[in-house]
């Protein structure tokens, strides 16, 4: 493969965290690549020899964006629900349901095509890493199917049987739990590496949520939770009390969920996507920041609550809806959804980390939300190879 120089960056975003810089900015600084990870950084005049070289010619360099939440094995679209919404009509989760009618009728081919395209959608936008999650299946077979798809393109896939209760299961919720629990894990659990659960009034109470959790923690899987979306809830408390890696959504907290968050190492990963397009208040970054809780931001990408596949966009939504800075949402975005996946190779551009980076077609990162809805990914490399 050989050395590959990223030369003459104008902003160099690290993640290393020195100096009191979250984002450990470096001006006019260089880059080398070796065999798929990040061999060197420092000033541009000291750039050693390589075999290739990338003129970055100035511009803002960043690692990818980590988008540690995505649904993205599914088929159709809910285009004519969104229409009805922003006619007024308040979103519910109820459409799922109607998506997973769509994906039970999908061939194989069809939604290995579909992930596909999604995915080379999020790459174009600076996504190097992303999780992507079943809960469009809801029978033993059609989960196993979605996360044997979805490891055909991530290693972080996880396992959402307990999305909603689906339809031939509506009177007798129990025996969904049970069907999760059993046979559906057992099949599952092999192409996962988490397991989620949507605690919320209308899919899965607490006990249900605890239930399934601990028989994923059981198989082996990280746990990771939807929690408080569309209401205050148990959610958060229940993560922070399973450990799990993150609860996602948080718009609606008390002040003891955030005091759980700030005392524990489970991530709130805020999903602005979501609150754009169901148009809801979105969740108070401010609040959790200001307690000391780590905060990462995802796209949420799914059908019915939030059809985005950009990260810009939601570090632009973040900053201007959420009262995030630039700096915190760039951070958010890529070392912030690493914590939320507890992965320590990817979020940085550090010595040892993956090559996962992106040049943009701008001086600062500032950028990225000061020029919303501009393509400013100029270009991609997911392990050092340019895309
Ligand atoms: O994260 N909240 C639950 N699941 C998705 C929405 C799924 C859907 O509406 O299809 C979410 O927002
Ligand atoms: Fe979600």
């Amino acid at each position: 493969m050989g050395s590959l120089l990223v030369d003459r960056i104008g902003e160099l975003v690290t993640n290393d965290g020195r100096n009191g810089d979250p984002l450990g900015v470096r001006r006019d600084a260089a880059l080398l690549i070796e065999d798929g990870e990040v061999a060197w950084v420092g000033p541009a005049r000291y750039a050693p020899a390589a075999d290739r070289r990338i003129d970055a010619a100035g511009a803002a360099v960043l690692p990818g964006f980590v988008d540690s939440h995505a649904h993205l094995v599914f088929a159709g679209d809910r285009a004519a629900e969104f229409a009805a919404r922003m006619a007024g009509e308040p979103y519910t989760g109820g459409g799922i349901r109607t998506t997973v009618g769509a994906t039970r009728a999908a061939s194989d081919g069809e939604l290995r095509a579909a992930v596909g395209r999604l995915r080379a959608e999020m790459l174009r936008q600076g996504t190097t890493t992303v999780e992507i999650k079943s809960g469009y299946g809801l029978t033993v077979a059609d989960e196993a199917r979605s996360l044997r798809i979805a490891a055909e393109f991530t290693d972080d896939t996880t396992f959402l049987g307990a999305h909603v209760v689906p339809a031939e299961y509506a009177d007798r919720p129990d025996d969904y739990v049970g069907l999760v629990c059993g046979p559906m894990l057992a099949t599952a659990a092999p192409y996962a590496r988490w397991i989620d659960v949507f605690c919320e009034r209308g899919a899965f109470d607490a006990d249900h949520a605890r239930a399934i959790l601990a028989c994923g923690q059981a198989a082996g899987l990280g746990v990771r939770l939807h929690a408080n979306q569309l209401g205050p809830g148990p959610g958060v408390q229940l993560g922070v009390e399973l450990d799990a890696a993150s609860v996602d959504h948080c718009t609606h907290l008390s002040d003891a969920d955030v005091d759980a968050l700030a005392g524990s190492a489970t991530v709130a990963t805020l999903l602005p996507g979501a609150e754009f397009s169901t148009r809801s208040p979105y969740p108070d970054a401010r609040r959790l920041l200001d307690a000391g809780v780590t905060v990462a931001l995802a796209t949420d990408c799914n059908p019915g609550s939030s059809y985005t596949s950009s990260m810009p966009f939601c570090v632009a939504l973040a900053v201007r809806e959420m009262r995030m800075t630039p700096a915190e949402a760039v951070w958010a975005a890529t070392a912030g959804g690493a914590a939320a996946l507890r992965r320590t190779d990817v979020g940085r551009l550090t010595p040892g980390a993956r090559a996962d980076l992106v040049v943009l077609d701008a001086p600062t990162h500032l950028h990225l939300a000061y020029r919303p809805g501009v393509p400013l990914i100029r270009q991609v490399l997911h392990n050092g190879v340019p895309r």
